[in-house]
């Protein structure tokens, strides 16, 4: 069960100039749709927003975020992909802030279909990944995770903080109710990712790929958009999992 107090967010990881937030879980009913999990990157007063997602919990991120800084420091959106719970929002977002969005170029041209966008706001990343800088000696890293399960697919990596976070992927399920922050028992956490991950993620020689990218990476922090996140030995372990599931083609 999450505590109330999370429903206000955690940061993951702070110093001087630089934090990396989650922005907790909004406290409506939610049994009939996915639950989503947002981010926020603050580096010398200016902020980075990870996945902020669409209609439903605009509200609700709109306060979790000004918690902890003004819209008009929002100089970066980030999105992993096209998903409408990533990305369906946009038309909002670009009202309220000044930010410039990040996607696959795969999407730039689908994204009209959310609401009114101003295309000059919109920076394609390439398929071979990009970066995003943020501040003076700040950097964050487009990483490719094309087919997992998007085919135009980023995970973002903070080297600062060395947070990954992973969009879609280690994506969990709860049961209402059930919901906790960071996974503890990593075996009791499979039931609820390997649904998922069978049916979305593309097969087993992406996953692997993506197993081993992330493995040279070797983050703190994998955050995904949905569910849990993982730390020390849950990464190791989901990497683990992950790397030798047969999912997508392999099982149709
Ligand atoms: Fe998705
Ligand atoms: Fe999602």
């Amino acid at each position: 069960m999450i505590d109330v107090n999370d429903v206000n967010g955690r940061i993951l990881y702070e110093d001087d100039d630089h934090k990396f937030i989650w922005l907790g879980v909004d406290d409506v009913d939610s049994s009939d749709e996915i639950q989503t999990m947002q981010y926020l990157i603050i580096d010398h007063n200016r902020g980075v927003l990870l996945d902020p997602g669409g209609v439903h919990i605009f509200a609700h991120v709109v306060s979790a975020v000004s918690r902890y800084i003004s819209l008009d420091n929002i100089d970066v959106i980030f999105y992993s992909h096209q998903d409408p719970d990533v990305s369906s929002g946009i038309a909002m977002w670009l009202g309220i802030t000044k930010a410039q969005i990040h996607i696959s170029s795969l999407w730039v041209r689908f994204l009209p279909h959310f609401g009114i966008v101003d295309s000059k706001r919109i920076v394609p990343i390439p398929d071979d990944g990009s970066t995003i800088k943020i501040s003076e000696n700040a950097e964050l890293q487009c990483i490719p995770a094309h087919f997992m399960h998007s085919p135009g697919n980023f995970n973002l990596y903070d080297p600062k903080s060395k947070i990954l976070f992973s969009g879609d992927i280690g994506a969990a399920v709860f049961d209402e109710g059930k919901e906790y922050v960071f996974v503890e028992d990593f075996a009791q956490h499979v039931p609820l990712i390997e649904g998922f991950h069978k049916r979305y993620m593309a097969s087993n020689s992406i996953v692997k790929k993506w197993c081993e990218r992330v493995r040279a990476i070797n983050p703190k922090i994998i955050a995904p958009q949905h569910g849990a996140l993982y730390a020390g030995e849950s990464i190791t372990e989901f990497l683990n999992w992950l790397s030798n599931l047969k999912c997508g083609v392999d099982l149709m």
